[in-house]
């Protein structure tokens, strides 16, 4: 495991499509090094997630919760650990709803996007293992979130009221 450097905004590098993950690299030593190095370098910068093209790693793979309590998002509820792979995401219905969001790329910075309340996303885990999972809320934001990454998509951009965009300590001065 190591850590690596975050890329943050402005890198042309987090604008791209990443590539599929191969189905020779699913067990695969690269695979367990990557998946290490994504989950140092997260709990190092206090993460709720992270995706490959946050470190210059040009594929579709992604892993969020499992640090328990997330301190940037205390009342948030936890999720579980997750490495998912080549994600596919269905939203269940049209609710949409509007929430905090910030980025590891787009550090001090945060903004109200409004994403799916609900969805089932599908993907294949670290091993190659298919699996589905229904999930709502902030579970549901945190993989439309990283799931954005890989098709280049900073939440800036889903910003809508850009009076609800700007500096952590200049919106929320008491935290
Ligand atoms: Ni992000």
């Amino acid at each position: 495991m190591a850590l690596r450097e975050i890329l943050r905004m402005g890198d042309g590098r987090l604008l791209r499509v990443a590539q599929p993950v191969p189905e020779s690299m699913f067990g695969s030593a690269g695979m367990n090094e990557l998946i290490g190095d994504l989950l140092e370098t997260m709990k190092a910068a206090v993460g709720a997630g992270i995706a490959a093209p946050q470190i210059g790693v040009d594929l579709r793979v992604v892993i969020f919760g499992g640090t328990g309590k997330n301190a940037r998002y205390p009342d948030a509820p936890e999720i579980p650990f997750t490495v998912l792979c080549n994600p596919l995401l269905e939203p269940l219905d049209n609710e949409l709803s509007a929430g905090w969001e910030g980025c590891l790329s787009v550090p001090g910075l945060r903004g109200e996007v409004p994403r799916y309340e609900r969805l089932r996303y599908s993907g294949r885990d670290a091993a190659g293992a298919e699996f589905v999972c229904v999930v709502d809320g902030f579970h549901a934001r945190v993989v439309q979130h990283e799931v954005d990454h890989l098709d280049g998509v900073l939440y800036p951009r889903r910003v809508e009221d850009m009076t609800k965009f700007g500096f952590t300590d200049v919106l929320f001065p008491t935290l």
